[in-house]
């Protein structure tokens, strides 16, 4: 028996995620929970006819601790949403008490699950549900992920497009690694399973890597003010959810990019110091899921020059946007 958990699921990400996650037959039991609507996204859902039996809490009567209850995986999608002229970090103030007020609720009644954070600015608010953990004495850091699979779907997207052939675009796998925002964000197109054609200007590359940066922004400024990326990211939220139940479930083999700890595979983490030439607490690579969560952090490996330098810009952004996460995560302590 398996139960998901979304925490923030009557919201514009929330709602869609706990949809896709009622349609899987890898899900028992969906336990929803948000401050607003969920007895009726519940009982919405709770029709379609798939196996997970859903149900919907607010926050009352330990409405957080009921809905966790039991829970394998829990999917944290609540918060603001940025507005146009916002960065992620513009969402911090806000976000930073929700994620730690979520993460001390999980870690006093599921200290067991996996944890996968959607919540903005995903480089700190990982970091602070951590520290949140720790301060319960129940941190496994083989257990906590950022979710950004949405970069690498846009990835794959925009190299399709590239390539002139959006059928390919379920298939072309690009690693994304770094963090989840802007500069931080890095695109290692040249280990694309789908190379791009060897004639790309130095400036249509740019642009690619660029758009897979800000694309999020398209998104911010079509929505002019309703919100950010909703429907893409609950698409992604829930393919990377899959792979990690999958591996739950015994599965080998599945690799993803995530922003993990790097307490989680200490000589993985040694591999990815020498590459970056630089020690970062936390880093999004590929890494090896399984039945306990992370198996082993894979190195960069090969790149280009051009991806060092976007490395090198990358990093003293994440390590400023870690101390934020690890600072109020350490106050909250
Ligand atoms: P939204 O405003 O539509 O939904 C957020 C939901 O969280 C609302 O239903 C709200 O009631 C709920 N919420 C607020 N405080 C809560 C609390 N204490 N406990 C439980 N639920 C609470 O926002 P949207 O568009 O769904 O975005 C949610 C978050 O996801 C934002 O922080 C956004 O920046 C982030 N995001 C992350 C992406 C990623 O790639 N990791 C991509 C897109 C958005």
């Amino acid at each position: 028996m398996v139960k998901a958990v979304v925490l923030g699921a009557a919201g514009g990400i929330g709602q869609p995620l706990a949809l896709l996650l009622k349609s899987s037959p890898l899900i028992d039991e969906l336990g929803l929970y948000d401050i607003v609507n969920t007895p009726g996204v519940a009982a919405d859902l709770s029709h379609i006819a798939t196996p997970a039996k859903v149900e919907g809490y607010l926050p009352p009567d330990d409405g957080l601790a009921k809905t966790l209850k039991g829970a394998d995986i829990v999917v944290i999608p609540a918060g603001v949403p940025r507005k146009p002229g916002m960065t992620r970090d513009d969402l911090f103030k806000i976000n930073a008490g929700i994620v730690r007020d979520l993460a001390t609720g999980i870690a006093t009644a599921v200290p067991k699950a996996f944890v996968l954070v959607i919540s903005n600015p995903v480089n700190s608010t990982v970091p602070i549900v951590a520290e949140v953990f720790k301060k319960h004495g129940v941190f496994d850091p083989k257990r906590l992920f950022g979710v950004t699979t949405l970069d690498v779907v846009r990835a794959s997207t925009f190299v399709a497009e590239k390539l002139g052939d959006l059928s390919l675009s379920s298939k072309v796998v690009v690693p994304v690694v770094g963090g989840h925002s802007g500069v931080t964000i890095v695109p290692l197109l040249s280990q694309s399973s789908h190379p791009l054609p060897a004639s790309i200007s130095e400036d249509d590359y740019k642009t690619l890597v660029h758009r897979v940066q800000f694309g999020g922004d398209e998104v911010v400024k079509a929505k002019d003010g309703a919100g950010s990326a909703t429907l893409s990211m609950a698409y992604a939220g829930a393919e990377f959810s899959f792979k990690v139940l999958r591996a739950l479930k015994g599965e080998k083999g599945i690799v993803a990019p995530s922003y993990v700890s790097l307490e989680a595979d200490s000589a993985g983490a040694a591999l990815l110091t020498k590459e970056l030439g630089q020690e970062l607490a936390y880093f999004s690579s590929n890494v090896e899921l399984g039945q306990e969560g992370v198996v082993k952090i894979n190195p960069l490996g090969k790149i280009t020059e051009a991806e060092q330098k976007l490395i090198a810009a990358a990093l003293p952004e994440l390590a400023k946007n870690i101390a934020t996460g690890v600072g109020f995560g350490t106050e909250a302590r």
